[in-house]
């Protein structure tokens, strides 16, 4: 039997609910916990509904606090580590499943799928959903990037979505995630890519499994909403190179159906918001942080501060820039923050006016081929 896990912060109280019931009244689930930021509205809803929700569907729902237990900035991390002790301390259960609370599209049969691929054997579940092709920018250009030019041989860069919060582990997973210290200090957004890579470099099989009717959540106004996921999905990153993977991991990819208008039509971010940014909150010192960076790009940034330029980096100049940015990047140092931000974007924007806009098929194999060319690259020397 399984627990199921939902960490939320502020949300809409009633997708929340709706969620917890979901799970709660699921044959394969014998119980469900709710982990909260803070006590506020939503914490409150969950409360004050939980016991008729339990009660209706016979299976206990609880709601815990996150506990403190990382050492980076208090985040997701904390709450879903709060989780993964709570499984092994508090249930006997098999297997634990993590999903975003504000999930419009949740049903049961995430829970469903994900079960079926544990009872062949898998030891991790990963879903993977069809995402507009100016989404996951982060996944692409920082998570699958780096794991590409990193790990070029292993598993790594060929998991389709490396930061997503929807997955299942066994028990044995759970219990290598918590012994080991660097995933339980990651208490911020790196949380995903420390249990994608410890995994993986544990050697526990991985199943992913597709959700074909997307996961629905607001859409991000300019790229400034993802800045701290950037700077700490990059930290994370950085923070394990020089790590050594193995190469044998097994990895089973469903596969992926047509995908529907409201996915392939959508943009991901607004676009004219963002191409402002490029512009502002220049400082002189990370312009002299860039002059530790190879001509076509250092030049191209400074421009920027005149007028938007973003032609120049394309998938080569990213390359020679994530390398740098992995030697040189200073984590909580507000003017690497704010050079790695706006070199990210111009990456974005880069890929947004030469692929996106060519249609969603062209950027869904643009993407993949990118990742590609950064195995052979990585697997060819430095
Ligand atoms: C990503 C963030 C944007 O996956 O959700 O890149």
């Amino acid at each position: 039997m399984s627990l199921v896990v939902f960490p939320f912060k502020t949300e809409d109280p009633e997708v929340v609910v709706a969620n917890l019931r979901v799970a709660a009244e699921h044959p394969s689930v014998s119980r469900v916990l709710a982990v909260g930021f803070e006590v506020e509205s939503t914490y409150q809803a969950v409360e004050s509904e939980r016991d008729d929700m339990a009660r209706a569907a016979s299976t206990p729902i609880d709601l815990v606090l996150q506990e403190r237990v990382g050492t980076k900035r208090s985040g997701k991390g904390d709450g879903m580590n709060t989780a993964l002790r709570y499984f092994l301390d508090e249930t006997d259960s098999e297997r634990i499943h993590f999903y975003d609370a504000d999930i419009t599209s949740f049903g049961s049969d995430w829970i469903s799928q994900a079960e079926r691929a544990a009872d062949l054997g898998y030891e991790v579940v990963k879903h993977f959903f069809p995402r507009s092709s100016t989404d996951a920018m982060i996944t692409w250009m920082i998570t699958r990037a780096g794991f590409a030019l990193l790990w070029p041989r292993t598993e790594l860069p060929r998991i389709e979505q490396p930061l997503g919060g929807e997955l299942l582990f066994t028990r044995p997973v759970v219990e290598a995630l918590v012994a080991d210290e660097r995933v339980q200090a990651q208490s911020d957004w790196g949380i995903d890519t420390l249990y994608t890579f410890s995994t993986v470099q544990a050697g526990f099989s991985l199943y992913e499994t597709y959700v074909s009717q997307g996961k629905a959540h607001a859409l991000y106004g300019g790229l400034t909403d993802l800045r701290t996921m950037l700077v700490e999905c990059f930290s994370a990153i950085q923070g394990l190179a020089g790590e050594v993977v193995g190469e044998n991991v097994t990895h089973q990819v469903e596969a992926a159906e047509a995908v529907p208008p409201s996915i392939t039509e959508k943009i991901g971010y607004n676009l004219e918001v963002t191409l402002g940014l490029l512009s502002q909150n220049w400082t002189e010192r990370q312009e002299h942080l860039l002059d530790g960076f190879p001509d076509p790009i250092r030049r191209g940034m400074l421009a920027n501060r005149d007028a938007a330029t973003f032609l120049f980096m394309d998938e080569e100049a990213w390359h020679l820039t994530y390398r740098r940015l992995l030697e040189s990047f200073v984590p909580g140092d507000a003017d690497w923050d704010e050079l790695l931000f706006r070199l990210w974007i111009t990456r974005v924007i880069n890929y947004t006016a030469t692929r996106a806009l060519r249609g969603y098929e062209h950027a869904q194999s643009y993407l993949a081929s990118m990742v590609d060319g950064y195995v052979h690259a990585a697997q060819s020397g430095p």
